[in-house]
């Protein structure tokens, strides 16, 4: 019996549980804590990863920064934590949506004596915003669905990146439970394994047939007929529909295209930067360059090797079939304005 109780991230007793993704699939580990800086490692360090998830957990980070102090320090600790969560990771644009939603509400009610509680409840609203939006991705998704098909899909998108049931992930969840997926084929998303070490482990969870592939084989599998569509997650999505995503996310769009395969891009519209026109401008993360040089633990290149490591590609909107959010499915020429 596979048990499938597992959560990404819980608020309760003034605390933050999350499971640490890092150790997964082979240690499922919940770390507790309400302190705003481990809260931030952890989303540097990737035991909180996703763009969604890691909206919603700066999001209490920053309210819990507050918890306690004297009302003299309020603004300095406030603004200090604010700026700590706001660095740890560039690229999804989740993170700045939380940490201004938790500004706003600060400067509105910076006199009252209930500061701590609305911080809190603005962050509540943001965790079960994002849980309704995974909802309404995956109900919306099922319309991209022509028939019983095989999915490829990139990196990880499933409740272990959100604080719902996902968003691509969720898509061909549902659509496993309307019969309308054979199998999928997981990317192992190297270098950091979202794909073999987290996807495998929901998928698994989930209990729809599955093969983890190298990233590399994705072209080979589409020349082979093996994929009917691909439906990735995003981090950043701008005006025009360029999307930013775990890095191989471009390559695959192109690839999809070579093959007249369909390539769909699934995320909240909180993913979706209102302030760029167009993907040049999204701020892309460059990783460590030993998270190429090793696996896990293991060097498997010198450590003095150059490397090369963004964490994240933009695919421009023109390779990209359809965007599915909690909104609609909307196609090309992307209009997200209405
Ligand atoms: O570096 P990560 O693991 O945080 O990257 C995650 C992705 O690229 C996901 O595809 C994206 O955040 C969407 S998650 C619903």
């Amino acid at each position: 019996m596979i048990k499938n109780n597992y959560f990404s991230i819980k608020f309760f007793d003034d605390k933050l549980s999350f499971l640490d993704q890092t150790k997964l699939p082979l240690v499922e580990d919940y770390v507790e804590t309400d302190d705003f800086d481990r809260i931030a490692e952890a989303i540097e360090r990737l035991e909180v990863r996703g763009a969604p998830l890691i909206g919603v957990a700066a999001a209490y980070g920053l309210a819990l920064s507050i918890k306690n102090i004297p009302a003299d320090a309020l603004r300095r600790t406030f603004y200090l934590a604010y700026q700590r969560l706001l660095s740890t990771r560039p690229t999804a644009v989740n993170l700045f949506y939380s940490l201004n939603e938790l500004k706003n509400v600060f400067e509105e009610n910076k006199d009252s004596e209930n500061l701590y509680d609305l911080l809190i409840e603005r962050a509540k609203k943001i965790h079960k915003e994002d849980t309704e939006m995974c909802e309404k991705i995956a109900q919306n998704g099922l319309k991209i669905f022509k028939k019983k098909s095989n999915v490829l899909t990139h990196c990880n998108t499933g409740k272990l990146a959100t604080a719902g049931g996902g968003t691509a992930f969720y898509v061909i969840q549902k659509g496993y439970e309307h019969n309308l997926i054979n199998k999928v084929y997981a990317d192992e998303t190297r270098p950091l394994l979202q794909g073999s070490r987290l996807t495998a482990f929901e998928l698994h969870k989930a209990g729809i047939p599955f093969a983890i592939q190298t990233d590399s084989t994705a072209a080979v599998l589409m020349q082979q007929n093996q994929i009917d569509l691909v439906i990735v997650g995003a981090d950043r999505i701008a005006l025009n529909g360029d999307t930013a995503n775990k890095i191989g996310t471009y390559n695959l769009a192109i690839s999809c295209n070579y093959h007249n395969i369909p390539f769909y891009v699934a995320a909240p519209s909180t993913t979706i930067d209102r302030n760029i026109p167009a993907g040049n401008e999204i701020d892309i993360e460059y990783r460590n360059k030993n998270e190429v040089l090793s696996i896990g633990d293991m060097q498997i290149a010198h450590v003095e090797y150059e490397a090369f490591s963004p964490a994240f590609d933009v695919t421009p909107s023109h390779l990209i079939s359809g965007i599915i959010t909690d909104e609609d499915l909307f196609l090309f020429p992307y209009n997200f304005i209405r």
